[in-house]
């Protein structure tokens, strides 16, 4: 395993979004009903038995989050609590002893501090993507619960989504689903993702930035766009975001429908977004912890590209959430009450 590279050796402009080997983890196990405490660790591999639940039956769920450096060189967090809760209900969808939500945030701001050095300068657009992660592992061969569980918390730099600007993609629709009716659409499980490879595989060969899944039951409705949900901005200042049981809860989106409402005087509507009625957005985006804000030039369904705003240029709604959001996770931007969560260093 190639270790990272001391911090003085990284080119923080151009990280992009890789696996890196950092000098700490947070690992805790749980065995005969109960959570032990954990702590840091500074071995990346992780030793199972070959009968884990994880590797067979998908007992695995995760999180994704990012901590920020802001201009005065402390570093927080961006509501970690609602990633907590996030995984509490993925636990429960998989039959998984939930982590504590409290100890799974000190568990994140352990590993931040522990690796401080590692996040990237104010400035620069780069974060420390923290990757919370638990599987079901243990002596088992039938379709049942794990008799023991893993949690770990590892980190890495990761690069500004965008260098030099924010710039509109295209998305085709795909015949594949990602997640299907009352299934597990709603909890931020490891099987969902690998039945998007292939979509996701033949959308970029075909030149598109990622797919647009529509809904399971109908395919009438936009659902997620990639690994990240959808929003679309009406004529009448509306921002729109679908609603619906298999799609991945955003607290991107959360917090995006709260901005378009409290800090840009929109209306903010959570309700179906009909794939053949896209005439009505005057531009639209995805938006996640990864993809922060990205517009989204044209959607390409049944052979025909519908664009919205620009292919190439982003809209001033879009823009305006993206620098009101990033301006709130890094600290320069008031944030509501209880999004922001310094790591004492
Ligand atoms: C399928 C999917 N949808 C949406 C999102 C965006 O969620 P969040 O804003 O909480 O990162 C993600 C990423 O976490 C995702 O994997």
């Amino acid at each position: 395993m190639t270790k990272a590279p001391a911090p003085s050796e990284i080119d923080w402009q151009n990280l992009g979004f890789n696996y890196m080997d950092l000098p700490y983890r947070f690992l805790a196990h749980y065995k005969d009903g109960k959570w032990d405490d954990g702590g840091l660790t500074e071995d990346s591999t992780l030793h199972i038995n070959e009968g884990s639940t994880a590797l067979h039956y998908g007992q695995a769920d995760f999180e994704g989050l990012k901590a920020y450096r802001t201009k005065n060189g402390d570093i927080q967090l961006f509501r970690p609590d609602r990633n907590a809760a996030r995984m509490h209900k993925s636990c429960e969808r998989l039959l998984m002893p939930p982590f504590p939500e409290d100890k799974f945030v000190a568990a994140v701001k352990s590993v931040v501090k522990a690796n401080a050095d590692y996040v990237p300068p104010y400035g620069t657009g780069g974060t420390l993507y923290l990757r919370p992660l638990m599987i079901g592992v243990g002596e088992n061969i039938g379709v049942h619960p794990a008799p023991e569980y893993l949690f770990t918390v590892f980190a890495m730099p990761v690069g500004a989504y965008y260098k030099g600007g924010v710039k509109p993609t295209n998305f085709t629709t795909s015949y594949y689903d990602r997640a299907a009716p009352h299934g597990t659409g709603q909890s931020k499980v490891g099987g969902n993702y690998g039945g998007s490879l292939l979509p996701g595989d033949e959308a970029h060969k075909a030149g598109f930035s990622d797919v647009i899944y529509l809904d399971p039951a109908t395919h009438t409705k936009i659902e997620e766009a990639g690994s990240a949900n959808f929003f679309g901005i009406t004529k009448n200042n509306e921002f729109v975001t679908p609603k619906s049981d298999s799609i991945l809860p955003s607290i991107t989106k959360y917090s995006l429908l709260y901005l378009a409402e409290h800090n840009l005087g929109m209306k903010a509507v959570e309700g179906e977004v009909f794939i053949d009625d896209l005439d009505r957005f005057t531009e639209a985006g995805a938006m996640g912890t990864a993809a922060v804000i990205a517009p989204i030039g044209g959607i390409e369904y049944k052979n025909q590209l519908h664009v919205f705003y620009s292919e190439t240029e982003v809209g001033p709604v879009t823009q305006k959430l993206y620098d009101t959001l990033t301006g709130i996770q890094f600290g320069d931007v008031e944030a509501p009450e209880g999004w922001i969560q310094k790591v004492d260093l």
